[in-house]
């Protein structure tokens, strides 16, 4: 088998032949998507629940595309509203959750580590959809999709992770992955929001925007996390732009066919300039966000089938 994990927590578990599997799964979905061809049978019987104590856009909305696309039954639990408020605790809450019999849960949470410990109460799997500043694997697999579909491959790229790189889970899992196919990374930001020990993951690392875009490959901008900020690490946010914003002067460092990239949501004029986000010639953001419903419904499908082969194995045995 070419993906034995059981949940999708993060990339650190994941072996290069496990990516490379999600990504040519997720390549045809998006080429399918494309054509209007849908895979109702894939996820049907199913029973897929959203979790999001974190507020989300994108990913809460992919996911649930992806669920719907693949003939899941979608249900968004609404955290804001929920019991969570009341004060019952994460481990309560997963065992009512598990007495549901949800077969996929898709969880985002605050706190580092929570998805973790959520996946040794269920039974399902589950996927992490962004924990505290840990991980966020299905943004680093739709990233590195992305990537691979613009430049035509995915090792030996020299990539530039640019901004809160302290507050990142998208940098974290990003920097796990795209080391694990042996790409050249480049880690570029301020020193307050730069985290020790970088270098020792054999990234290269920068505090100036020229430096440090010279000649690469891809341009990785981050969101300025300022959720996860006590206050006092950036001068003002003009300040920030001025250094570390991407505009027209600091990706001419770049090759001239460098692609741009951003998570979203995007702080426009703070670390990017909107002319750049919206340039079709540079700018991938709305190719990351298309990619993001094919790499949910090749990690959701993947998952479903070690998830029945366990099952039918346990038929078996009992
Ligand atoms: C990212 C996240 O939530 O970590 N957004 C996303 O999933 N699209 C990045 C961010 O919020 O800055």
């Amino acid at each position: 088998m070419t993906f034995r994990a059981q949940h999708l927590l993060g990339i650190e578990h994941l072996h290069p032949v496990e990516i490379t599997t999600v990504l040519d799964l997720a390549d045809k979905y998006a080429e399918e998507n494309k054509r209007g061809i849908r895979h109702k049978d894939v996820l049907a019987g199913l029973t897929q629940i959203n979790m999001f104590f974190e507020n989300s856009t994108r990913t809460q909305a992919s996911f649930e595309l992806a669920g719907m696309r693949l003939g899941a039954d979608v249900m968004n639990m609404s955290m804001q509203a929920s019991s969570i408020k009341k004060g019952e605790t994460l481990i309560d809450t997963a065992l009512t959750l598990n007495a549901m019999h949800p077969d996929l849960l898709v969880v985002r949470h605050p706190h580092s580590g929570a998805v973790d410990l959520l996946a040794q109460k269920v039974n399902g799997a589950v996927l992490n959809a962004g924990d505290g500043r840990h991980e966020h694997p299905t943004q680093a697999l739709l990233d590195a999709l992305t990537i691979r579909r613009a430049k035509g491959r995915l090792h030996r790229l020299s990539i530039a992770i640019c901004g809160d790189i302290a507050h990142s889970r998208v940098a974290r899992s990003n920097i796990m992955l795209l080391g694990k196919m042996e790409n050249r990374i480049r880690l570029i930001a301020p020193p307050t929001l730069m985290p020790a020990g970088m270098a020792d993951l054999g990234c290269e690392v920068f505090d100036n925007m020229e430096e440090g875009l010279r000649d690469v490959d891809v341009v990785m901008m981050l969101r300025l996390q300022k959720e996860r900020m006590d206050g006092g690490f950036i001068p003002s946010e003009r300040e920030y732009f001025h250094r570390y914003g991407l505009d027209a002067a600091k990706l001419a460092f770049a090759k001239p066919d460098a692609i741009v990239m951003h998570p979203g949501p995007m702080n426009r004029g703070v670390e990017i300039d909107g002319n750049i986000a919206d340039d079709i010639n540079r700018s991938v953001i709305q190719t990351q966000v298309e990619m993001g419903v094919a790499v949910r419904m090749a990690a959701m499908d993947l998952l479903a089938q070690n998830l029945r082969a366990r099952r039918a194995e346990r038929e078996i045995t009992a």
